[in-house]
């Protein structure tokens, strides 16, 4: 089919909707005009092999609910210094099993402004330490024929103070600033106040900024140099909507919406999540399936599972092709806390009851910190008050209470709300910074036990499990973040730190924590891959073990059936499971376990598949 015909194709297929949808938002033929024209442009810049993989994945729209997708996430000055770096470390994520990249925040940004790379002040131009668009396009392709995807955040909310759009609007330029939003006075942004809640409490109190110079205030959600973007001037809109495609054309496959339910604010709303913003993924879906099909939307949506599932859309009209399962992460580090699965078996019912057709990001610890965002109704009818309970997960994970033997540090504690979140790596978190600085191997020995249960309970989950860089060596916090002025008020810089080559040259040792860990990881990997049971729209479901310590999970696809089972607790366990239909064995070690009674080891798991 001739390029003008294909793109025709698509663009009949949505355009009622499409134009539709950009005029309940905008009522502007011209720019809607302008869009679709542009559009045009940028799929006739589409390069040959992007084109191809688009018809490919066309074909095959389930691609990326195979039982094989493992992501990893990392920052490439850490993990291999720039873009060159990383092409040269593609072997190694191969030995990881990882066919899909998320590579964090890369475009150009303030030294000492950044958030870590999420105040952008060019959508079109690579951090210069980190290389430039055409190395982009020189690992992305790189990466495709390897079958590695990569993802990309794409930061729409907000730009940089010293993009060229924030720049002009400082020099009072009225259609600048049109595309942010700036105040006069204090009254409209105290009355927002009222109704918005703060993102960071205590390292950026407040949404708005005064800027003395112009004597404005503007909207901050986030740092006060991140100036929320204005979508309700359509030049806004086409202007990201650009961006977006140009990256797409770059060989991005996954572009990651950061920040996405904070997009449209209304006076005396939340500003989150409000209907336009449902609008806007629409449209930008629309735009990909129309220009680059084979590119997949994620939304970044850190909210209570109600607010988060929406940003699929619906079957006939879907938005986000994947979103974070976050409240299942929070949820699990409350398990390993308290060494009670009640809490966590019922969110799972909760996962396990939407539409298969969901795909879901599974994580234990990714570049931020984690909130506790829990069912507190649940836990309340077990006794567990929010406020105590939070001060309790926080004092677990710094150290101070329970058993504890997890280290990391606070992060966003509100003086007001009493409120704070948490930082630290997966292996800090499950013990081995203590282990390690006590030379206690039964207690090292017992963390890495922990560490890979954990993992063994994410794999078995519905979706693409995403490993967070240095977790599959056991990278440790890493505390040298404070001494950067830059960094050091932010404490998620301690679970962000450099991919350590030197340790990772022991995963082939058995022996070594480092060994222990990557084969185990991999042992896991190669189940996952190889059983159809895991298949992202297998059924699933949990079963009651009678013992709060230990989680049982189903999982069923195509006549194969697998169970597993996974102990919390440092104490062995008996999961008081009757699975009668069948002999069972176990995937790891072989053993024939029959499914009745079953004593799990300390922090052990089973992954038991019917004969
Ligand atoms: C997202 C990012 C976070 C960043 C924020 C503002 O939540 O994950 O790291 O601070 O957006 O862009």
């Amino acid at each position: 089919m001739k390029a003008m015909d294909l793109f025709q194709k698509r663009m009949e297929t949505y355009h009622d909707e499409f134009r539709w949808l950009y005029m309940e938002l905008y009522e502007n033929d011209s720019m809607f005009a302008e869009l679709c024209d542009t559009m045009y442009r940028f799929y006739l810049e589409r390069s040959d092999a992007l084109k191809q993989m688009d018809l490919d994945r066309e074909k095959d729209p389930n691609w990326y609910k195979r039982n094989d997708m493992l992501g990893m996430m990392f920052y490439i000055d850490n993990f291999a210094e720039n873009m060159k770096g990383v092409e040269t470390k593609l072997d190694y994520i191969e030995q990881c099993n990882v066919n899909y990249i998320h590579l964090m925040p890369f475009l150009e940004t303030p030294k000492d402004r950044s958030d870590g790379g999420y105040a952008v002040s060019d959508f079109r131009k690579v951090q210069p330490k980190l290389g430039s668009m055409e190395d982009l396009e020189r690992l992305t392709d790189a990466c495709h024929k390897k079958g590695i995807c990569v993802c990309m955040d794409f930061v729409m909310n907000h730009t940089s103070e010293d993009h060229a759009w924030a720049k002009k609007a400082r020099e009072k330029d009225g259609e600048y600033m049109s595309r942010y939003f700036f105040f006069e006075n204090s009254y409209l942004p105290s009355l927002y106040e009222h109704t918005v809640p703060q993102v960071f409490p205590t390292t950026a109190p407040g949404n708005f900024t005064y800027l003395s110079d112009i004597d404005h205030f503007v909207m901050t959600t986030f740092y006060p140099y991140q100036w929320d973007l204005n979508y309700k001037n359509p030049r806004v809109f086409n202007e990201m909507m650009y961006h977006f495609l140009y990256l797409a054309n770059r060989g991005i496959d996954i572009v990651r919406l950061d920040a996405v339910p904070y997009i449209w604010k209304e006076i005396n709303t939340s500003c989150r999540n409000l209907p336009q913003v449902h609008t806007i993924v629409r449209l930008m879906r629309i735009i990909g399936e129309i220009v680059c099909p084979s590119v997949l939307l994620l939304g970044e949506v850190v909210m209570e599972p109600e607010k988060v599932t929406p940003y699929f859309g619906t079957v006939e009209k879907p938005e986000c092709h994947m979103l974070y399962n976050v409240t299942t992460m929070a949820t699990t580090w409350h398990t390993v806390a308290t060494r009670d699965a009640r809490l966590l078996k019922r969110q799972l019912d909760v996962v396990n009851s939407l539409p298969k057709e969901y795909v879901f990001l599974n994580y234990l610890r990714c570049h931020d910190d984690i909130g506790w965002g829990l069912d507190y109704a649940f836990l309340k009818e077990n006794g567990m008050e929010e406020r105590p309970h939070k001060q309790y997960l926080n004092d677990y994970f710094q150290g101070y209470a329970g058993a504890s033997v997890s280290r990391g540090e606070l992060y966003n504690a509100d003086p007001v709300t009493g409120d704070a979140r948490f930082c630290g790596t997966t292996a800090s978190m499950c013990g081995m910074e203590k282990a390690g600085s006590e030379k206690d191997d039964a207690a090292m020995e017992r963390a890495v036990r922990l560490d890979l249960m954990l993992h063994a309970y994410m794999f078995l989950q519905s979706g693409i499990p995403v490993l967070y860089s240095g977790d599959e060596i056991g990278a440790l916090n890493d505390y040298s973040y404070k001494e950067y002025p830059e960094k050091a008020a932010d404490s998620r810089y301690l679970h962000r730190g450099a991919m350590r080559w030197d340790l990772a040259e022991k995963r082939k040792d058995i022996t070594s924590v480092e060994g222990k860990l990557f084969q185990g990881l991999c042992l896991l990997e190669n189940i996952r891959k190889t059983e159809k049971a895991f298949m992202s729209d297998a059924d699933t479901w949990t079963i009651e073990t009678w013992e709060p310590a230990v989680l049982c999970m189903g999982r069923y696809y195509d006549g194969e059936k697998i169970i597993g089972l996974f102990n919390f607790s440092e104490q062995e366990k008996t999961a008081w499971i009757r699975e009668t239909d069948g002999s069972y064995s176990d995937l790891i070690s072989g053993d024939a376990v029959d499914p009745v009674d079953v004593l799990v080891p300390a922090y052990g798991f089973y992954y038991l598949k019917k004969k």
